[in-house]
Formats: structure tokens, C-alpha cells, sequence
């Protein structure tokens, strides 16, 4: 099972193939997602620091937009955790005071 470590605070194992918002949510910790994993809001953004995931894709590309958050960012809800990742979490619901939307599909 892959190791996702968010910086700064917890590092847990990650079912091989799990999406990543749903792994760092079911882990306990606050991360906003307010689509459902559309692809829409960018708001289940997050910095990969290390670790392997596939290449940014076009529904990724189109939603983040602006040039300086494809180059920083990915989508959480996009992303399918297939190795050890340490990440860092851009939104957090009880920091944005904004509850998050609905759970994204597995
Ligand atoms: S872009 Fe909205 S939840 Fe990922």
C-alpha cells in the first residue's frame, strides 16, 4: 500500500488506487472539495513535493487555468494514488470556513 505524508502533520498507508481526496479525507484530516470531484472548483487542489502521479490531464489544465497554479498544482479528485506521495493540502474547509460539498465517487 502506498504512504501519503502531508506535510507537516501525518503520514498514512492509501488503498493502491484510491483517489486521492478520498484517501486524505478518510484519513481524518480537512480538505475541501466543493464539486464532487468534477473537476470544476479546484478547490481539492494540492502541491505534490514528492513522489510519482500521472501527468497532469486536460480536464486538470482546462479547470486550474491560470499558468501559475498548473505549475504548482493538481487536482486531488483527479489523482489515483498508485505510489508513496508526500503532498501539501492548499484549502482546508475549517480555515475557508466554506463546509465541503459532496463526497466525490470512488
Ligand atoms: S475540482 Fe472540485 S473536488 Fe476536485
Amino acid at each position: 500500500m502506498p504512504t501519503i505524508t502531508v506535510e507537516g502533520e501525518q503520514a498514512f498507508e492509501c488503498e493502491d488506487g484510491k483517489k486521492l481526496v478520498l484517501a486524505i479525507e478518510d484519513a481524518g484530516l480537512d480538505i475541501m472539495h466543493r464539486c464532487g470531484g468534477q473537476a470544476r472548483c479546484t478547490t481539492c487542489r494540492v502541491e505534490v513535493l514528492s513522489g510519482n502521479v500521472p501527468p497532469i490531464s486536460e480536464v486538470e489544465i482546462e479547470a486550474l487555468e491560470e499558468p501559475d497554479l498548473i505549475e504548482h498544482f493538481r487536482l486531488s479528485c483527479q489523482i489515483r494514488v498508485e505510489n508513496d506521495l508526500t503532498i501539501r493540502i492548499a484549502k482546508r474547509g475549517h480555515i475557508e470556513g466554506i463546509a465541503v460539498g459532496t463526497r466525490p465517487s470512488d
